[in-house]
C-alpha cells in the first residue's frame, strides 16, 4: 500500500481532531476526509476508528455503505451516466461511450492525467430528464441533444492543457 504524504497526514489529524468529542463524528469526519482528499485512504479510516472507539470494520462499513465516499482518489472532474432503464433507452450508453472517449477515462474508473473521473450509476431519481448527466454535483438533463457535456469536457481539457503550457513556458524563462 502507498503511504500518504505529511500534508495529507497532517489533514487527517486535523480532521480527527476538530470532530472529536462531538455527535455523530465518524460521518464528520468522512465527510471532511472525502472534502478535502478527494477520497478516503485507509490511514483515515485507522484514525477516525482511533480517535472515536470505533472498530476499523464499521468504519469501513459506513464508507462502503454511502455512495459520497469513495476508497479511490477521484479526478479533479468527476462525472456520473445514469444508466437507469430511462435514461438507457434515450441513448445512455452511447453517451457513456462518447464521454468515455472524450475524457480519456475508463468507466468507473479515471483518467491518466487524473481530470476525470467516470462512473455509471443507477437512477438518478430524474428520470423525466434522460439521459441524465452529473459534473462535479450538476445535473445535466437531456444530455444527448444539448451538448452540454461535451461542451464542458471540451472547456476542461482545453483549460488544463492551456495552463500546462503557462506552467512549462514559466519554467523554462526561469532556467
Ligand atoms: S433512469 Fe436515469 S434518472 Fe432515472
Amino acid at each position: 500500500m502507498e503511504r500518504l504524504n505529511e500534508k495529507a497526514l497532517g489533514t487527517i489529524n486535523s480532521i480527527v481532531t476538530r470532530h472529536t468529542g462531538k455527535m455523530g463524528p465518524v460521518k464528520l469526519m468522512l465527510h471532511d476526509v472525502q472534502h478535502e482528499l478527494g477520497y478516503i485512504p485507509f490511514e483515515a479510516m485507522e484514525k477516525i476508528s482511533e480517535a472515536t472507539n470505533t472498530p476499523v470494520a464499521e468504519v469501513y462499513g459506513v464508507v462502503t455503505f454511502y455512495s459520497q465516499f469513495t476508497t479511490e482518489p477521484k479526478g479533479k472532474h468527476v462525472i456520473n451516466i445514469c444508466m437507469g432503464t430511462a435514461c438507457y433507452v434515450k441513448g445512455a450508453q452511447e453517451l457513456l461511450n462518447r464521454v468515455s472517449e472524450l475524457t480519456k477515462s475508463p468507466v468507473n474508473g479515471t483518467s491518466e492525467d487524473g481530470l476525470f473521473s467516470l462512473d455509471a450509476t443507477r437512477c438518478l431519481g430524474a428520470c423525466g430528464l434522460a439521459p441524465v448527466a452529473i459534473i462535479d454535483g450538476r445535473v445535466y438533463g437531456s444530455a444527448t441533444q444539448s451538448k452540454m457535456v461535451e461542451e464542458f469536457i471540451s472547456f476542461v481539457v482545453d483549460q488544463e492543457s492551456r495552463t500546462r503550457r503557462e506552467e512549462r513556458q514559466h519554467e523554462a524563462a526561469a532556467v
